[in-house]
């Protein structure tokens, strides 16, 4: 975003100018000699920008939605909250892979207080259409009687996937079971859900990165894109 320039008349005579603009919080500046090379100089910035903001996952176009810096700022709010909720409680964070895999590091690095962490796998959605199908639960190898249980997520979308896991889960007789998710769609969501850390509410659109993939790609993204329709 350009949010100055300047005009300044010098030696012989010529023009130069002078562009300040903001970048993903950085600024920057660009001095040029001449309008014509001013105006050469601004459409090379914007696409550069446009091409910075883009990314191509498989067959399909992506557009910068979450950003790195951002996404690390709100798992810290939502871990803070989390040591100051379940400081007694001795909790076992089960992150659930795929999709959670970059979530769950990031989030259990914040996390102070004494607690485990266990992974577990199923799947129930393929292509860019929730199949709400679950497949198997399988990896839990913790006994969780008793205990207070945090599932870490990467979406919410429908909500199936989730419903159907905790209730897999209660079958064991753990104490507690809260819910972590990165993401939420509040406008996808079709079963009744009570989520205790949200990272982010978003739009009902397909996104990707940090862990989310289309098609088992763009899991490796650092940041979160969304589909350009
Ligand atoms: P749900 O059962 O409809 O809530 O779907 C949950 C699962 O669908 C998540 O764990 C993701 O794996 C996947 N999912 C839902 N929305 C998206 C998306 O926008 N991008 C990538 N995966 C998604
Ligand atoms: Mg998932």
């Amino acid at each position: 975003m350009i949010i100055g320039r300047s005009v300044f008349t010098g030696y012989e005579g010529k023009q130069a100018v002078l562009v300040l603009y903001k970048y993903r919080k950085k600024m920057g500046f660009l001095v040029v000699v001449n309008y014509f090379n001013y105006l050469r100089c601004f459409f090379l910035t914007v696409i550069f920008k446009q091409n910075m903001d883009q990314v191509r996952v498989k067959d399909k176009d992506f557009r910068l939605f979450l950003s790195a810096e951002t996404i690390q700022e709100n798992i810290r709010l939502v871990a803070k909250k989390i040591n100051e909720e379940l400081v007694d409680k001795n909790p076992l964070f089960l992150a659930v892979l795929n999709g959670s895999f970059m979530f769950a590091a990031d989030l259990m690095k914040q996390v102070t207080i004494p607690c485990q962490i266990s992974f577990v796998k199923l799947a129930s959605y393929e292509g860019m259409q929730s199949g709400g199908t679950i497949r198997e639960v399988f990896g839990l190898s913790e006994k969780i009687e008793g205990r207070t249980v945090v599932v870490v997520e990467d979406i919410v979308d429908s909500g199936r996937t989730m419903q159907q896991l905790i209730a897999s889960l209660e079958t064991r007789n753990p104490e507690e079971i809260r819910i972590a998710t990165l993401l939420f769609k509040p406008e996808a969501l079709q079963c009744e859900l009570h989520l205790d850390y949200v990272v982010f509410e978003i739009p009902n659109d397909f996104v990707v990165g940090y862990g989310l993939d289309y098609d088992g790609y763009g899991r490796n993204l650092k940041d979160v894109y969304t589909l350009i329709y």
